[in-house]
């Protein structure tokens, strides 16, 4: 067996704030290199969901932690499954992302989650996308972006994804819930939301969604050599 065949498979790391494209992102880079896609906030997502229709209280940091061991996830057609049922628009309503927010403060459901995230790295490579991709899950990531943009445009975005799945919110009300996550997110002691020192900061505020998936397969040819 030769030295690179034990090499851990490469990694992709994209964190950055609420509805700063992240996802779409990571998909397109995934699908354009056949890598594996992990989309971390749906693991908090799920949890968050789980809490809610049991009536876990979010600020109960070990009965939260203790819902991943059960979780039975599977991704149908890239649409989530909990239990055997479709979940993916209930995952994206805002109050499954404000209670999923609350949920990511405690350090005992990060920890719960590690390796679950750590599994998901298999040949021919991962990209990761969510918070802590890059300093915390995956250290050693030969790539860390870390995307930004405003946070009307933030707002703007989210708005134009979710209308056009029939879910009915307002730009205001988004900017509000955004603005109110990425503080908690921010601000948290366990594995706050922040640029690795080696990431390479990208606005994307005027940029689209190929521009910027393009720039990220340029960083990782850049990176690696492939073409
Ligand atoms: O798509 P969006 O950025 O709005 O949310 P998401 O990536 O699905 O994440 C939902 C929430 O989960 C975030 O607000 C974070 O609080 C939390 N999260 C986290 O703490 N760490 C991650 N790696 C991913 C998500």
């Amino acid at each position: 067996m030769t030295a690179a065949s034990d090499a851990p498979a490469p990694v992709i790391a994209i964190d950055g704030p609420a509805a700063s494209g992240k996802g779409t992102i990571a998909y397109e880079v995934a699908q354009a290199l056949d890598f594996h896609y992990l989309d971390s906030g749906s693991l908090y997502r799920l949890i968050a969901l789980r809490a809610i229709e049991r009536g876990i209280a979010l600020d109960d940091g070990a009965t939260l932690a203790g819902l991943t061991g059960d979780l039975e996830v599977s991704f149908a057609n890239g649409r989530a499954m909990l239990d055997g049922r479709d979940v993916a628009d209930a995952l994206r309503t805002e109050a499954v992302s404000a209670a999923a927010s609350r949920i990511a403060v405690h350090a005992e459901v990060r920890s719960a989650l590690i390796d679950r995230q750590r599994a998901f790295r298999r040949p021919p490579g991962l990209v990761a996308e969510g918070r802590d991709m890059g300093t915390v899950v995956f250290p050693d990531a030969g790539l860390k972006l870390f995307l930004t943009a405003s946070a009307e445009q933030r707002a703007a975005r989210r708005h134009k994804q979710l209308i056009a799945k029939g879910i009915s919110v307002t730009i205001d009300g988004l900017l509000r819930d955004i603005r109110e996550r990425d503080a908690r997110d921010s601000t948290r002691a366990a594995a706050p939301l922040a640029a690795a020192p080696d990431a390479v900061i990208l606005d994307t505020t005027d940029l689209s969604i190929a521009e910027v998936t393009a720039a990220v397969l340029a960083h990782y040819r850049e990176r690696t050599g492939a073409r």
